[in-house]
């Protein structure tokens, strides 16, 4: 009897905190472009319309998320799902559904057009370069005329949706990753794969200045993730001849390559705020908010390396390039906290969690996050948030 006060008491503190602090009222919503690191569902629906199953949508997928498997490349959340968390915004709802639905309503406080494996540039871009991607054509113009057709139902007449464009938080990327990835693992030249990057870029940027001029006030640009530090990679491009960083056990040629389009990405996008200084245009540093894991795991709680997948085969780096993550052969580890990397490419929702929290309440956003909108809510409940 006593104790129902006190847990109402409690329910409605919380409830109060909550409408305190939930939505700090920086923005009204988020609006996703991206590959697998942000899909929240539209690969999982685009392949239930086209009758197509893929791996990565099928248990162990999800495990670790609240009603399964979701579409997510990962064990659990990503780091948008702990940045609309920490901004008191319902998780992004992917864009691609089977059934018709309110976009109005739906879409109110974010949607979401990333697809797991999209590349930047088109698929017949790519084509021409001998570049076939298996997963998806839908690409970041593809995702953005998406978008654009999507706009009128999802907030009327141009005027509301500059407004609705305008207060939302604009993610553009992580993009590009994949239009490497493909060659990497196709063992393209390096010339070959250097030259795609201004053409990356260009892609990223010319969509990030088409949002502005539609009235995007706040974009985050994520760069690239220390590749050379992935398991897939490491088993794919591992040899004698590379050379390894002696730190943290990475391939140092992908890494510095994932630098190179770091640097070019950040150049133009010093250029952009010269023009448009009253645009809040951050860039996000995947890299290093990765690298701070990667060069001590232990620190975070990551107690079986960073290297090693949790789902996956045999081998040094529990990875098998025939058998993925999902395939009947490969195995789980038990406690996918305790490992950085999920499956090889993707990482764990662990380790989503820390990077998140690096980027959102700490120094790897440029301008800083925090300064532009306070995320004191950025709540990082059990295990993890100690060892922060
Ligand atoms: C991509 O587009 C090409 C040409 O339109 C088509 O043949 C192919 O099936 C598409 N691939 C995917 C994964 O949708
Ligand atoms: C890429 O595809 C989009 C959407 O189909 C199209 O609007 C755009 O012109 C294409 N861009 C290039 C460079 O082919
Ligand atoms: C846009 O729609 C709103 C109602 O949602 C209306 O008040 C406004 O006048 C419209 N603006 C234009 C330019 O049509
Ligand atoms: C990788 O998986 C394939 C297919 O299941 C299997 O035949 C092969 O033996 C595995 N390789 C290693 C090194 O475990």
């Amino acid at each position: 009897m006593t104790c129902f006060p006190r847990l109402l008491v409690t329910l409605l503190l919380l409830c109060c905190v909550g409408r305190l602090y939930g939505n700090n009222g920086c923005y009204k919503s988020i609006i996703s472009f991206g590959d697998s690191l942000a899909d929240t569902g539209n690969l999982k629906q685009l392949s239930k319309i086209r009758n197509r199953e893929f791996l990565v949508l099928l248990p162990p997928y999800g495990e670790s998320f609240l009603d399964g498997s979701t579409g997510r490349c990962s064990n659990g959340r990503l780091i948008i799902d702990f940045l609309a968390e920490s901004l008191g915004l319902p998780l992004v709802p992917p864009y691609v559904h089977e059934k018709k639905i309110d976009n109005a309503v739906a879409f109110a406080q974010g949607v979401n057009y990333a697809v797991a494996g999209a590349t930047a540039l088109n698929s017949s871009v790519l084509a021409a370069r001998g570049i076939l991607n298996p997963l998806t054509n839908a690409s970041l113009e593809v995702q953005f005329e998406w978008f654009k057709r999507s706009l009128p139902s999802i907030c009327g007449n141009t005027s509301d949706c500059k407004n609705y464009i305008g207060h939302s938080l604009i993610l553009v990327g992580e993009i590009g990753g994949n239009d490497y990835n493909y060659p990497i693992l196709y063992r393209l030249p390096v010339d070959e794969l250097n030259s795609l990057v201004p053409l990356v870029i260009d892609t990223i940027i010319s969509v990030v200045n088409e949002l502005i001029e539609m009235g995007a006030r706040t974009l985050v640009i994520p760069g690239n993730f220390p590749v050379g530090c992935l398991s897939s990679y490491l088993t794919a491009c591992g040899s004698e001849k590379e050379e390894y960083d002696p730190a943290t056990g990475c391939l140092v040629r992908l890494n510095e390559f994932a630098e190179y389009h770091n640097d070019v990405l950040q150049t133009k996008l010093n250029q952009i705020r010269e023009i448009h200084p009253n645009v809040n245009v951050i860039y996000a540093d995947y890299y290093n908010a990765a690298m701070k894991i990667y060069r001590s795991p232990d620190k975070f709680g990551f107690t079986n390396g960073a290297l090693k997948a949790c789902c996956g085969g045999e081998g040094p780096y529990n990875m098998n390039l025939t058998a993925l993550c999902g395939d009947e052969s490969t195995t789980v580890c038990d406690q996918p906290d305790t490992y950085v990397c999920w499956d090889g490419i993707h990482l764990t929702e662990a380790a989503y969690k820390i990077i998140a929290k690096n980027l959102y309440h700490g120094p790897y956003t440029t301008p800083e996050f925090n300064s532009l909108c306070p995320a004191s809510t950025f709540q990082l409940e059990g295990r993890l948030s100690s060892s922060i």
